[in-house]
């Protein structure tokens, strides 16, 4: 992290990716309905130049992949709304219905439960069954 700081501060400060390509149907996660729109949008309004989806994506801001893991929803609409360091404001670019769908394409953004920790916590809930 230290690292990657001093090579941004030793570099250009700027380097969207200006070719990331809109999201696949296997990223995104939905063919229609909000989350489809979202997926779109993120593309659309420039989002994925500057931030990471499951390595497609520019990596100017933080990598959104879990972003659903450590943000609420109130939080996600904040960031967008407001910006931050080296992230604009999105608030007046985006239509009330675009907030929206964009906050339900990032809510999907989780860390899957892996199918061995599945397994686990049903072999845990068998175990006590039958202590
Ligand atoms: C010019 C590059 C740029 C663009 C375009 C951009 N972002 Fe960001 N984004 C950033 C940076 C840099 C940060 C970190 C800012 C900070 O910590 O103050 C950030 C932070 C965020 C965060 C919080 C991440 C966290 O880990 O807390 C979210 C959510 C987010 N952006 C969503 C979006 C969405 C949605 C869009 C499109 C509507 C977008 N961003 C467009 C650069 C960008």
């Amino acid at each position: 992290m230290i690292g990657a700081l001093w090579w941004e501060g030793q570099h250009s400060p700027w380097s969207p990716n200006f070719d990331a390509q809109p999201l696949n149907e296997k990223v995104v996660g939905a063919t229609s309905g909000p989350v489809f729109q979202g997926g779109k949008l993120f593309h659309d309004k420039g989002c994925l130049n500057c931030h990471l989806i499951q390595g497609f994506g520019g990596r100017r801001g933080p990598e959104l992949t879990y972003i659903a893991d450590k943000l609420t929803r109130d939080n996600l609409v904040i960031r967008i709304v407001n910006g931050g360091t080296n992230m604009p404001a999105f608030g007046s670019s985006l239509k009330p219905g675009e907030l929206d769908d964009l906050v339900a394409f990032l809510e999907t953004r989780k860390r899957p439960i892996r199918p061995q920790d599945q397994a686990k916590e049903t072999a845990s809930s068998a175990t006590s069954t039958f202590k």
